[in-house]
């Protein structure tokens, strides 16, 4: 867009959403860019819905459980939270009605928490993860089950099957992974996944408690669908409030 365009929408008083994710392994099959690919895919389909702008993708982030694995890059959280923050104050000057955090990638959450807490004055604003609308849900649950896992989902593959490349699962990753514990994945919420090379050692190819392989193109463009369905009415609301 240019900057009058900009203007006109800012003066109508639209919002933006802001995409996050992460650039990081996605396991044999999952491109490294998967969490920001997936943020940025449904901001924009959520915005042609909702009218909101989408502003640039923050695609470096915190994953630093990842770094042994070629491709990721990290960045540590202090730093993509003080990022953030003055993303988001930018943002808040230039006097949008409303921002929307879209988020892609669980280390995220926490930064962004603290991010948006020192934001003041702030239009309003609201911070979402893509995977936690329950439309979006049942489609998971659905198809994946338990093995939707933590790390390399199959429905963030499904997605950037539908909206970049398909790669096909190397012979090992069409067998389900090792199966995680209620413990584990409790310990391990908000991807506190601890030092990078005991994480590989722990999990070789990537896949943390996720069946990457039952991923399909197909469910890619149902589940953009449904989260980008469920973010532009969630938006809406937001706009509303404002
Ligand atoms: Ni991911």
């Amino acid at each position: 867009m240019t900057w009058p365009e900009v203007e006109a929408h800012v003066a109508r008083g639209g919002g933006i959403i802001l995409p996050t994710g992460s650039t990081e392994q996605h396991g044999p099959m999952g491109l490294i860019g998967t969490d920001a690919l997936c943020a940025t895919a449904i901001a924009e389909a959520a915005a042609a819905r909702c009218g909101a702008l989408v502003a640039p993708t923050l695609a470096l982030t915190p994953a630093p459980f990842n770094t042994a694995f070629p491709g990721t890059l990290s960045i540590s959280e202090p730093l993509f939270r003080a990022l953030a923050g003055e993303v988001l104050a930018g943002l808040a000057a230039q006097g949008y009605g409303c921002i929307y955090v879209l988020n892609g990638h669980g280390a995220n959450i926490a930064p962004l928490t603290a991010a948006i807490a020192g934001l003041t004055p702030s239009p309003p604003l609201r911070l979402k993860s893509w995977w936690e609308f329950e439309p979006v849900n049942a489609l998971r649950r659905q198809w994946y089950g338990d093995w939707e896992g933590m790390h390399a989902t199959p429905s963030e593959i499904a997605i950037t099957m539908a909206t970049h490349r398909r790669v096909a699962p190397p012979e090992a990753a069409l067998a389900p992974p090792e199966r995680l514990s209620a413990d584990y994945i409790r310990a391990h919420a908000g991807d506190r996944h601890g030092p990078p090379d005991e994480h590989r050692r722990a999990f070789p190819d990537g896949r943390v408690g996720s069946h990457s392989a039952l991923a399909r193109p197909e469910h890619g463009t149902a589940l953009l669908a449904a989260a980008a369905e469920a973010v532009a009415a969630d938006y809406a609301e937001l706009a509303a409030a404002g």
